[in-house]
């Protein structure tokens, strides 16, 4: 959602509807606070003008009846906040035209106009002020000076009231939201953990019926996903199971054929498909989940010994750059994903070199590269599926089954890290992994109690 001035929404759910939820109830507790005040105003002032209609007169009658000597000793007696009495003539000015000062002017007339003649103006120093001029019997003089008001003056303690209210209201406001978006999070979690070893967190299912509704499909789903799959793995390994006897009695029987041409083919063909069978197998075993736990391991340790492997097997691996860091991963199936990116090197690239850098948050990462023909853009990615091979490596040179890769990314999902391939500037395939650094145990433990809400 987009506002006209180009402002934005905040994009966490649980700010969007603390907003909505303030905003609103403020805006109500603000015009029920408008409706209260209007109706006290016009309450108060119907009360005060048939109060001061009643009072002027009986007011006016008694100056009316005073000697004109005791008339002035009275004057401070009879007057109130919203009047007084002045025995002269008064001010001239212009006909009353402020709604309250009109209202006003009409009760008095009609108080006192009966008896006497009264005539009102309004006085311009402010905006409600106004004369009522009359004579009283003996021909005196008299003015009657208003200052109308509207409303009777606030309690001291209205704003506290107030303050406590909108208080109260934001601590609900906030307990509603969290309420709400509690469970929301922590589903979020739950999915997020729910990873390629399908051992992710078991929701509670407790709390209102909706959240335990959701929570109970959640927690099915996830024992759903985890029986689907290992129905997929245990079909795929005991084909590739059964499979190897079949292949073991051919083998057996073209080893007792005659050594001719074709035999040899046969027997090149067999080699492949025991191959494949054995990948398989280790496949299925990746997809079923990775046993082996996680540590804290030493990079440089790790990787320099695959290295000797492989410069004692007479193949051209090499260091470009190297730091020592310590990694949580789980190391043989990182020493497998590494193997199988420098033997995709070497299979395609002739020779890999291997480096080893620090990542922005404290991990590695590591690049197998090579300087062979590369990967078209548009197939980088779709080589992770599984028995994917590009058209031009299908000979059988460089043949394999084309699970190599995918097995790297199951293994790679399955330490939290990421596997990316990107082909180099001067020509050739790079391998980039990048693994989560060793975070110190009280760090992880402040981080895991920020996250949850
Ligand atoms: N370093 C590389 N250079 C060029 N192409 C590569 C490279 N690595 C992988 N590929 C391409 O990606 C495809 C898939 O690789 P993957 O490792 O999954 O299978 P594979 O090496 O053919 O067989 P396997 O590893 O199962 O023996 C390869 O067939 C190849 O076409
Ligand atoms: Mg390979």
């Amino acid at each position: 959602m987009r506002a006209p001035s180009g402002w934005h929404w905040p994009r966490s759910l649980f700010v969007r509807l603390a907003v909505i939820f303030c905003v609103g109830l403020a805006l109500a507790q603000l015009m029920s606070f408008w409706i209260t005040m209007t109706e006290r105003d016009e309450a108060t002032v119907n009360v005060m003008t048939g109060y001061v209609e009643r009072e002027v007169a009986s007011s006016v009658a008694l100056l009316d009846r005073l000697s004109p000597a005791e008339r002035e000793r009275w004057l401070p007696r009879l007057s109130r906040r919203s009047y007084t009495f002045i025995l002269g003539p008064g001010e001239p000015g212009r006909p009353v035209d402020e709604a309250l000062s009109q209202r006003f002017a009409r009760s008095i007339t009609d108080g006192i106009g009966r008896t006497y003649t009264v005539a009102t103006n309004a006085i311009p120093d402010s905006s409600e002020h106004f004369q009522a001029h009359l004579k009283l019997t003996d021909g005196t003089p008299l003015t009657i000076d208003f200052h109308p008001m509207s409303s009777v003056p606030l309690s001291r303690w209205l704003p506290i009231v107030l303050v406590v209210q909108l208080a109260v209201m934001i601590g609900c406001c906030w307990l509603v939201v969290r309420l709400a978006t509690r469970p929301l999070a922590q589903l979020a979690r739950a999915a997020d953990t729910l990873g390629p070893d399908l051992k992710g967190t078991r929701l509670p299912e407790t709390g209102p019926s909706e959240v335990t509704l959701a929570a109970r499909a959640f927690n099915a789903m996830q024992d759903r996903i985890a029986a689907y799959t290992a129905e997929r793995v245990q079909i795929l390994a005991a084909i590739s199971h059964d499979l190897q006897t079949p292949i073991t009695r051919m083998r057996l029987r073209v080893d007792v054929m005659d050594d001719n041409e074709q035999s040899a083919k046969l027997r090149q063909d067999l080699l492949e498909m025991e191959n494949l069978v054995k990948e398989g197998v280790t496949y299925a075993r990746t997809l079923h989940g990775a046993n082996e736990p996680a540590c804290r391991i030493d990079l440089d340790a790790l990787l320099d010994s695959l290295v000797y492997d492989y410069l004692d097997a007479g193949k051209d691996v090499a260091w470009t750059e190297r730091v020592a860091v310590a990694v949580v991963a789980r190391p043989r199936a990182l020493r497998r994903v590494i193997g199988n990116l420098v033997d995709n090197a070497l299979k395609f690239g002739g020779s890999a070199t291997l480096g080893v850098t620090l990542a922005a948050d404290g991990g590695a990462i590591i690049c197998v590269g090579d300087r062979g023909p590369g990967i078209p853009e548009a197939s980088l990615e779709a080589v992770f599926e599984p028995f994917y091979r590009l058209e031009t490596s299908r000979n059988r040179s460089s043949g394999g089954t084309g699970l190599g890769l995918a097995i790297c990314r199951q293994l790679a999902l399955s330490m939290d890290a990421t596997l990316v391939l990107r082909n180099r500037s001067g020509g050739g395939l790079e391998a980039v992994l990048t693994l989560k650094g060793a975070e110190p145990k009280r760090e992880r433990a402040a981080r895991e109690h920020y996250a949850s809400p």
